[in-house]
């Protein structure tokens, strides 16, 4: 509920299963604080990750197996990861359950892991995550001119920063489109802006625009990226930078979907020669959703086409899980933050 009593997740599926998580509460409705150290802070992890050369792997989560399928990922390789919600995961499933999914994998094991929201934009989910105790928010209000981006991502980091909760911003627009993140242009991060502007807002991470897009549609041909630009940001800005936008695709993955019925053509992500060339530039942070996806969908079609005559949905599932855990153990070893944990 908000201030004045209203349910800001009223009319979204996620609604019901927001209401059941009172247990995180103390009798007068604040949250209580020692149930909310579990997630290391984001900051954290990404800090060591500037300085040590490496990026974190930012995955997105929706559901449990989504979740179990990276979080099992990270505990073989011992590697920190950051659990990311959309505002399009939270109006799935609920903050408040994939709050308490991710506590329970912070609680449950050994490697650091944080909980991070994903392209906030709207002020109202971002301050209820700030709320509920997540480790960090971003703040996306990239597709504002420069000054309105500079005042939202400033108020943001003035409710998030005495909670100890870390703000990463974005200058430039990535493109692409996905649920709620859609943006046609690539606007390329303007290096002497980012640094003004990560003066001014008190930022803690920046998600910089070098030609990425969301989604599995991200080049035509050739990956064409500004990796100039991060060299440069790098160089003027002392914080973690993050790449958004930046699933492999991998051919292996596509052509098992296809196999099963999946309508992809045209697809192309980011190569692996590319995110190392951005990590060695300065990238502290990749986030990966649509590799995820991928790889979701062709064991889902597999498992439903290869066993019609069973429907339970751990057969269908199960095997989801353990292709997200394949694909999110590669991702950790080309990030090179196997053993950070
Ligand atoms: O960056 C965007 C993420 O892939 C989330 O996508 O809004 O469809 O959940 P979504
Ligand atoms: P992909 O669509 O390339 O996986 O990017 C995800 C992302 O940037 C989430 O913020
Ligand atoms: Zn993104």
């Amino acid at each position: 509920m908000t201030e004045d009593g209203r349910n800001p997740d009223q009319g979204r599926s996620g609604e019901q299963a927001d209401e059941t998580v009172e247990r995180y509460k103390n009798d007068d409705g604040t949250i209580n604080k020692k149930e909310v150290i579990m997630f290391t802070p984001t900051k954290t992890i990404l800090d060591k990750a500037r300085q040590q050369h490496y990026a974190v792997a930012h995955f997105n989560i929706n559901n449990l197996e989504i979740l179990q399928g990276v979080v099992n990922a990270a505990v073989k390789l011992q590697a920190p990861i950051v659990l990311a919600t959309s505002e399009g995961a939270i109006q799935y499933a609920g903050m408040n359950y994939l709050y308490a999914l991710a506590r329970t994998a912070a609680e449950t094991t050994r490697i650091p892991i944080a909980l991070h929201l994903d392209h906030g934009r709207d002020l109202k989910i971002i301050k209820k995550a700030i709320q509920l105790g997540y480790s960090s928010v971003m703040v996306d209000a990239s597709h504002q001119e420069f000054e309105k981006n500079i005042k939202i991502t400033k108020q943001v980091v003035q409710w998030a920063h005495p909670k100890g909760i870390s703000v990463e911003a974005e200058l430039g627009t990535i493109g692409g489109a996905e649920d709620l993140v859609e943006s046609r242009h690539i606007l390329y991060t303007d290096p002497a802006k980012a640094k003004e502007f990560v003066e001014r807002t008190g930022c803690d991470f920046l998600a910089v625009a070098i030609g990425t897009s969301h989604g599995a549609y991200k080049f035509s041909g050739k990956a064409d990226l500004r990796q100039d630009i991060v060299q440069q940001i790098h160089r003027l800005v002392k914080i973690p930078l993050v790449l958004h936008g930046a699933s492999g695709v991998p051919e292996k993955v596509v052509k098992e979907a296809q196999k099963y019925g999946a309508k992809l053509s045209g697809v192309y992500g980011v190569p692996d020669s590319q995110i190392k060339l951005a990590i060695k530039n300065g990238i502290a942070k990749i986030n990966t959703d649509t590799d995820l996806r991928l790889a979701f969908d062709a064991a889902v079609r597999k498992a439903v086409q290869t066993r019609p005559a069973d429907f339970d949905p751990r057969h269908i599932l199960g095997p989801a899980r353990e292709a997200i855990q394949q694909v999110a153990e590669q991702r950790i070893r080309l990030l090179g933050s196997g053993g950070k944990g």
